[in-house]
């Protein structure tokens, strides 16, 4: 029955009822003016003196009204928005909910707004147009991805949440088990070591919109949960996985942000030692002109130093405690030129990964890599890093079990998905394109989380909380 406010165009002279929020009020003695809000925009609706309560309205109280499409005079036209030839004449109103006054603003795009009181009321600060155009617009990258990779034979398969820690750089989230006191789930960091079981498994071309956990500390372009893109295929060469992704973000960018331009198609490519000597970062910004918001300059960065020396061994796993660790992840492959050298362990310095970044202007928004596919060369990285042969069974056993099982060869790329729609939306930041995001120290303020438990449900999982230092 309800008609969508978007759609009042399509109904002038004709009888509607719309659903909504008031979002702006003028009361003027005989007539009061509102203007109403749903999903779909807002229009402005008046109310005679014989429309019963209209008078109470306040903001943000929600409504339904019946009443008649009919264009406004021409002087009193608004152009800026899509209803603004048009007005509703109410002839019945219903308060359907009453609020208090409002914490913040919904109107404007609240960039001036403190972000704590963003984020305490988070669901209010989503029903500013802004906020709702970003969850829409994530909405339909992810969707074209979907359609994109699916129509390519690419299939989406969902990988646990509860799993063990992997070494992909950051600090694991740790959740405990109850049914085996003492040991612990890890929140992936990423979903790396399902995809390759996964073309173990035989499923050839994987993708995944994967959540993500890392404990490490948050920026302007990093959550400790965030989402990537992620995808594995098999039988392919580091020039096929580019040409796939190239593809698919030029295809993206032309639907999902229309106004953008790409500057250099095919995307060049620079080697990390050229981005280090000529940007001083490996993920260089090669936008010509960096005041163009709708320049987009993409660019591969390839050939990255397979191991680097650990600086200190203040970080997260025994491995970084050794002299060498992975720049990207242990599971990369060598360039095949290589593998001879990574096989002997020696050269170490020298040896190059098929590894391949995309960098967006100056910010990392993916990263991949062919994998090793043979034990052996995986459980090389492993003693080079220094694993005693016992811990390399205890954490890596599986995957080396399974890639002696017959793995294909195979690679892949993740995507930060957070961090192109961003940069697609021109925000200024991730959080404005995550609904629920964190603050800066990791808290959900809406929910109030990190909180504590009670004590019975830390004596059931075996847990004891130290005193606080
Ligand atoms: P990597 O660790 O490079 O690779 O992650 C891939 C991409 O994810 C994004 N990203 C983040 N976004 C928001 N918040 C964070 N904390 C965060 N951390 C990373 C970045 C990054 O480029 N398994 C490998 C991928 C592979 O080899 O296939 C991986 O996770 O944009």
């Amino acid at each position: 029955m309800r008609t969508l406010i978007g759609d009042i165009i399509k109904n002038d002279g004709k009888e509607v009822e719309l659903c909504g929020w008031v979002q702006a009020r003028r009361d003027h003695g005989k007539l009061v003016f509102i203007d109403l809000r749903d999903r779909s925009g807002f229009t402005q609706v008046v109310f005679g003196p014989d429309v019963a309560h209209a008078s109470e309205l306040r903001l943000e109280y929600v409504v339904k009204i019946k009443g008649g499409v009919k264009k406004r005079p021409p002087s009193m036209v608004n152009d800026k928005i899509p209803t603004g030839a048009y007005e509703v004449g109410a002839t019945e109103l219903t308060i359907l909910n009453r609020t208090g006054e409002m914490p913040l603003p919904i109107l404007g795009d609240g960039y001036d707004i403190n972000e704590e009181a963003r984020l305490k009321y988070r669901y209010l600060d989503l029903r500013r147009s802004r906020m709702k155009d970003n969850l829409i617009a994530r909405h339909d990258a992810i969707k074209f991805i979907r359609d994109f990779l699916s129509e390519r034979g690419f299939i989406e398969v969902e990988t646990p949440n509860l799993s063990k820690s992997t070494p992909e750089g950051a600090r694991d989230y740790l959740v405990p088990s109850r049914i085996q006191k003492g040991s612990f789930y890890a929140l992936p960091q990423s979903p790396q070591q399902y995809k390759q079981l996964l073309m173990v498994a035989g499923v050839e071309k994987y993708f995944q919109i994967a959540r993500c956990f890392r404990d490490e500390d948050t920026r302007g372009d990093r959550q400790p949960e965030f989402t990537q893109l992620d995808m594995e295929m098999s039988f392919v060469d580091q020039e096929e996985v580019m040409a796939l992704n190239e593809e698919l973000l030029i295809a993206l960018v032309a639907t999902a942000a229309p106004r953008k331009k790409i500057q250099e198609i095919p995307f060049p490519r620079i080697t990390y030692k050229d981005a280090m000597e000529k940007y001083g970062t490996d993920r260089p910004d090669m936008r010509k002109d960096k005041n163009d918001e709708n320049l987009l300059a993409f660019c591969w960065v390839v050939d990255f130093p397979f191991f680097e020396k650990t600086e200190t061994n203040t970080a997260r796993s025994e491995a970084s405690a050794k002299e060498w660790t992975f720049t990207h992840n242990p599971f990369s492959a060598p360039k095949p030129e290589f593998m001879d050298d990574l096989l002997a362990k020696k050269n170490i310095p020298e040896i190059l990964s098929a590894q391949y970044d995309i960098a967006m202007n100056g910010t990392e928004i993916g990263g991949g890599s062919i994998r090793n596919h043979r034990p052996e060369a995986l459980e090389a990285v492993f003693e080079i890093m220094g694993f005693e042969k016992e811990s390399i069974r205890k954490n890596f056993g599986h995957i080396l079990d399974a890639l002696g099982y017959g793995a294909p060869p195979h690679g892949g790329i993740a995507w930060g998905l957070d961090r192109l729609v961003s940069l697609l939306q021109n925000e200024p930041n991730i959080r404005e394109v995550i609904a629920f995001p964190k603050t800066g120290d990791g808290r959900d303020l809406m929910m109030d989380a990190p909180g504590e438990v009670d004590k019975k449900q830390l004596e059931e999982l075996g847990i004891e909380i130290k005193k606080q230092l």
